[in-house]
């Protein structure tokens, strides 16, 4: 399985549409995945593990007679108490790929192996990359400044040619990866292939409320505003949803990070306050994912052509 090779017949572009916190749902993970890019779930966003063991059923169903692959993200901090029971279910409906955040994907391994699904890990530092490439993932995932949700540090040229110095296997990009542009900026950077969140979180198919596709439509690049204050851990969120929340964004939150308990319910500040990258600006309009693949399709396929046109020019000039 290559999961990169957009000439196989099912991905129109190397783009995985991003797991994210109480927006992704069966249904978006699905469409995606029907669009020509790979869907994903985190498992964090089923309240229960019926209700996710039913999710993943569902996925299964709708995907695997294609060999439509999707990505599976899961939390392996030690605090997250439900993590056995979500990797009985990883070994029941075998998702082509697992990512994993907030610990080392060293937990995982065994599992996908087996069944020969990869385990992808998302990467904040070059320290952190160099940990996962030893722990044996089959991919990184490099999380850069301006991404939404946890968000990343570096910049992302500079993030990529550094983990190529030691990492020659398929590397994935995330921050700010909106367009068919930006995908294909990103893979003449040195990345394999792709990342997009936040131009996926007001899709029709999205768990979100219609307030929060209007606050996207809304919102630019400058009212998204990094803090801890929130979860305690950096983040990336949009002032509108602060203000309305009353949260000071210069206060960092005190409470120690915690994944125990149910996040889907118990986490109520992603419920009231809503996340998004420096991306948001070029949300305009509410879209269907089958929409918004398209046009990253055709915006790639404009990109080679102009490129194509400069090279030419440049050949002539010299
Ligand atoms: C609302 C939201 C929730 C997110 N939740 C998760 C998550 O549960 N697990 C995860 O690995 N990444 C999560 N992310 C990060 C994304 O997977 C991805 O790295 C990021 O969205 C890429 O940057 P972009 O939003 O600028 O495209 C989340 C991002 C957003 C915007």
């Amino acid at each position: 399985m290559n999961l990169f090779d957009t000439s196989s017949n099912c991905l129109k572009l190397p783009l995985i549409v991003a797991p994210m916190f109480l927006v992704s749902s069966p249904e978006l993970a699905i469409a995606s995945s029907k669009s020509g890019v790979v869907g994903s779930l985190p498992a964090a966003n089923a309240r229960t593990i019926e209700d996710l063991d039913q999710w993943m059923a569902q996925i299964h169903q709708a995907l695997n007679s294609d060999n439509l692959p999707w990505l599976f993200n899961m939390i392996v901090h030690k605090t997250y108490d439900r993590f056995d029971a979500e990797i009985e279910l990883v070994k029941r409906y075998q998702p082509a790929i697992v990512s994993t955040a907030l610990g080392s994907p060293t937990r995982v391994m065994g599992a996908v192996k087996s069944y020969g699904g990869k385990v992808i890990a998302d990467v904040i530092t070059p320290a952190m990359a160099k940990k996962a490439v030893d722990a044996g993932v089959d991919a990184l995932i490099l999380v850069t400044n301006g991404a939404g949700g946890h968000t990343g540090t570096y910049n992302p040229l500079a993030f990529i040619a550094e983990v190529r110095q030691f990492w020659d296997g398929p590397l994935g990009i995330a921050g700010c990866i909106s367009t068919g542009n930006d995908l294909l900026a990103m893979l003449i950077a040195g990345a394999d292939f792709a990342l997009s969140g936040t131009r996926f979180i007001g899709a029709q198919e999205s768990l979100v409320s219609d307030a929060y596709r209007d606050m996207l439509v809304e919102a630019q690049m400058g009212d998204v505003i990094e803090t801890k204050a929130v979860s305690g851990v950096k983040a990336n969120w949009m002032r509108q949803s602060l203000e309305k929340a009353d949260i000071d964004p210069s206060v960092d939150n005190p409470a120690a990070i915690d994944f125990s308990g149910n996040i889907s319910t118990a986490n109520k500040a992603w419920k009231d306050v809503w996340s998004a990258g420096h991306g948001v600006g070029r949300i305009r309009s509410k879209e269907t994912t089958a929409e918004i693949v398209d046009s990253m399709v055709e915006e790639f396929n404009s990109a080679i052509s102009n490129a194509n046109t400069l090279l030419t020019q440049l050949a002539k000039a010299v």
